[in-house]
């Protein structure tokens, strides 16, 4: 979709749909002037109660020629006091999944200018551009229906902002960029996306970004001692691979991001129940966050320096498997007795956390689909949050707010270890369900060391059975737009 400032009056401008912003309580003159040239339509359906700018709702109406525009997409915001920029986000994204709907491919918004919030424009962009995506690369039958959007007008009639807000137009469409690199990657399945293919894509991004990449092979991680990685990967098709990606905007020890790349868990040995086991081709999404952020930072030429580090692997049963009894020497030195090949996880996290050390990180933040029990305690609104250090928890939560991306801390109290002890090594890999996400976040709290470290549980939010405002069913994408947010506020 093409993005362009135009300094058009919303009025005069024709458009095949323009997008209003309406709230329930307050009617601005944009809203007026609009219902002044369709005799009173808007007044009519707000008495009727058919459209009264709740939010998440919209209505598509025909001007008739009484306006140049031939459609008005009316846009619910709710209570004007209450608007808040994700509302805003929100509301783009179900106008955008409106026009969809209508295959209307180009439109001009006027949604941004129903507030002076700054950040208007920018959540106006993002929610359009985020709420346009869908995945259709296996779709071969409905190819005539397929719609693609063409033209996004963003209306600025102040010409003294349009420059800036062009600049703003463009970073945002290189943050969504990694967001859709996120989702892709995600919804492809899992016999494409495989640890050879998140290793291709690794080199792409640095071919085209200028990032040092190295991809550390088979032999390799058994020479360094990588044996949790190893171990997790043996049953595998494809072998195992730690990928590394470094991109350097700035001076000073970098921040190292890390995310669990398992192409496929079928839980290995102790394998999983059936239905639903196809969900878990998106056991890689914290790598696909990480890989988006890294492509997203590049583009915007973020002044940091960042390493992304990823293990991946796919946790299959085969008669080369690591099994449940097995003991690992992990590349810290730590031995971890198997007692369930499905705590994958942490075991690859565990290494490539380890490995992050040598990088002197000012600060380590993990993503990681890592534990049903973060379904069951958040559900799909927030993802669940451990670390070592407050003020860098605390930093991830306010970026987590103003993108909508939420995280909620959980206690990562020493107590939560007794379960991880093992009769026969020091640490076994999972322990009773109760408080099933700590313990795999205490895990992986061995294998830090002093660094400042936070981890994210993006269980529940990487993957969504229904369509959100800027989020169609399917990948979210999670972690790239906290992330970047993250690294721009610091
Ligand atoms: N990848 C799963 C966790 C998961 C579950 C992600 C649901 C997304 C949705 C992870 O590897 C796993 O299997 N965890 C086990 C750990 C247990 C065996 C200690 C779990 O949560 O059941
Ligand atoms: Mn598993
Ligand atoms: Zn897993």
């Amino acid at each position: 979709m093409n993005i362009r400032i135009s300094g058009d009056k919303p009025l005069q401008l024709s458009t095949p749909a323009l997008v209003i912003g309406c709230f329930e309580d307050d009617r601005d003159e944009l809203f007026a002037a609009c219902d002044r040239a369709l005799d009173g339509l808007l007044g009519r359906l707000y008495d009727s109660r058919e459209f009264a700018g709740k939010p998440a709702t919209s209505r598509l109406l025909h001007t008739m020629g009484k306006l140049p525009a031939e459609r008005v997409l009316l846009a619910g915001l709710g209570k004007k006091k209450d608007l808040t920029v994700e509302r805003l986000r929100r509301g783009a994204g179900n106008a955008i999944q409106a026009l969809n709907g209508a295959r209307v491919a180009s439109f001009a918004s006027a949604l941004h200018l129903c507030t002076d919030l700054p950040e208007a424009l920018e959540a106006v962009t993002a929610g359009s551009l985020l709420g346009s995506y869908s995945f259709d690369l296996y779709k071969t039958r409905e190819k005539e229906e397929r719609f693609a959007f063409e033209t996004m007008t963003l209306l600025q009639p102040d010409p003294s902002e349009a420059e800036a807000a062009l600049l703003r137009g463009g970073a945002v469409e290189t943050v969504c960029g990694g967001v859709k690199l996120a989702r892709d990657l995600v919804s492809q399945p899992g016999n494409v996306v495989t640890p050879s293919y998140l290793a291709r894509t690794a080199r792409e991004l640095a071919d085209r970004h200028a990032l040092k990449c190295r991809v550390y092979e088979m032999e390799e991680l058994e020479r360094l001692g990588m044996n949790a990685l190893v171990g997790v990967g043996k049953g595998g098709a494809e072998a195992p691979r730690l990928i590394v990606l470094e991109y350097g905007g700035g001076k000073g020890r970098p921040t190292v991001l890390v995310g669990k790349g398992i192409t496929f868990d079928s839980g290995g040995i102790s394998i999983k129940p059936g239905p639903g086991m196809e969900e878990m081709k998106t056991d890689m999404a914290g790598s696909a966050a990480v890989l988006g952020t890294l492509c997203a930072a590049a583009g915007l030429k973020l002044p940091v320096n960042l390493v992304g580090i990823i293990p991946t692997a796919e946790n299959m049963p085969d008669g080369k498997s690591f099994k449940p009894g097995d003991v690992l020497t992990s590349l810290s030195g730590t031995t971890i007795e198997i007692t369930n090949t499905d705590a994958e996880g942490r075991l690859i996290l565990c290494d490539a956390l380890h490995f992050a050390r040598q990088f002197k990180p000012a600060v380590m933040i993990d993503l990681a689909t890592l534990t049903g029990a973060c379904v069951v305690a958040l559900g799909h609104e927030a993802s669940g949050m451990m670390g070592n250090d407050q003020r860098l928890m605390d930093a991830l939560k306010r970026a987590g707010e103003r993108t909508g991306e939420r995280l909620w801390q959980l206690p990562l109290w020493d107590e939560y270890g007794e379960a991880m002890k093992s009769d026969i090594a020091d640490l076994k890999n999972a322990g009773s369900r109760d408080g099933g996400s700590i313990s795999a976040g205490w895990f992986l709290k061995q294998f830090v060391g002093e660094t400042r470290w936070a981890h994210l549980d993006i269980a529940g939010t990487a993957w969504s059975d229904k369509a959100r405002p800027y989020s169609p069913k399917g990948a979210t994408g999670v972690g790239v737009r906290l992330l970047i947010e993250y690294l721009q506020g610091k």
